[in-house]
């Protein structure tokens, strides 16, 4: 059990981040909401859309920050670069499909966009990693969907 704020790490997954074109908003709603929660975000990297990049990243957090929640964002789409979840395949020992489902299944009754995300999640030993969309608008969504019931399962997980 956790008697103590949870350690966050969040990866932004984009191309244009990762040269410093773009703002990355959704790593700040990420931040905002889980900060507001009393958690401690304690690793932000903002990785091109990079299989063995974003992989690293995620080893990083997980093994060096032990990051008890791994967020990403970005990278879970159709587009040839979008490879967020195949880098988390690579470094997960064990998979969460509920996560990925709840939040396709909440966002559904938004758009029907949401089937276009192939976000997965699972566990790497204490880590837990989520994959979220990339806009900020839908990490908004997808949070409210999986907020609820993380507590009990970081609970258990360590
Ligand atoms: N999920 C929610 N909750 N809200 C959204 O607006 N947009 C979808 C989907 N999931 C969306 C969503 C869209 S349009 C796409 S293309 C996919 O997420 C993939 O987004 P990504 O490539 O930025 O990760």
């Amino acid at each position: 059990g956790q008697d103590r704020p949870w350690r966050v790490g969040i990866v932004t997954a984009s191309d244009k981040g990762s040269r410093g074109e773009r703002v990355d908003g959704s790593g700040a709603v990420i931040r905002e909401q889980l900060t507001a929660l009393g958690a401690e975000v304690v690793g932000y990297q903002v990785v091109s859309d990079d299989r063995a990049e974003l992989a690293a990243a995620m080893r990083m957090m997980a093994d060096e920050l032990h990051v008890d929640l791994l967020l990403t964002t970005g990278g879970t789409g159709f587009a040839p670069r979008d490879v967020t979840p195949e880098a988390t395949g690579d470094v997960i020992d064990r998979l969460v499909p509920g996560l990925a489902e709840a939040m396709r299944a909440e966002s559904a009754k938004v758009t029907n966009r949401a089937m276009l995300t192939r976000g997965i999640a699972g566990i790497r030993r204490r880590t837990l990693i989520v994959n979220l969309p990339g806009s900020p608008k839908a990490v908004r969504e997808c949070l409210a969907v999986i907020l609820p019931v993380l507590s009990h399962g970081l609970e258990v997980l360590g």
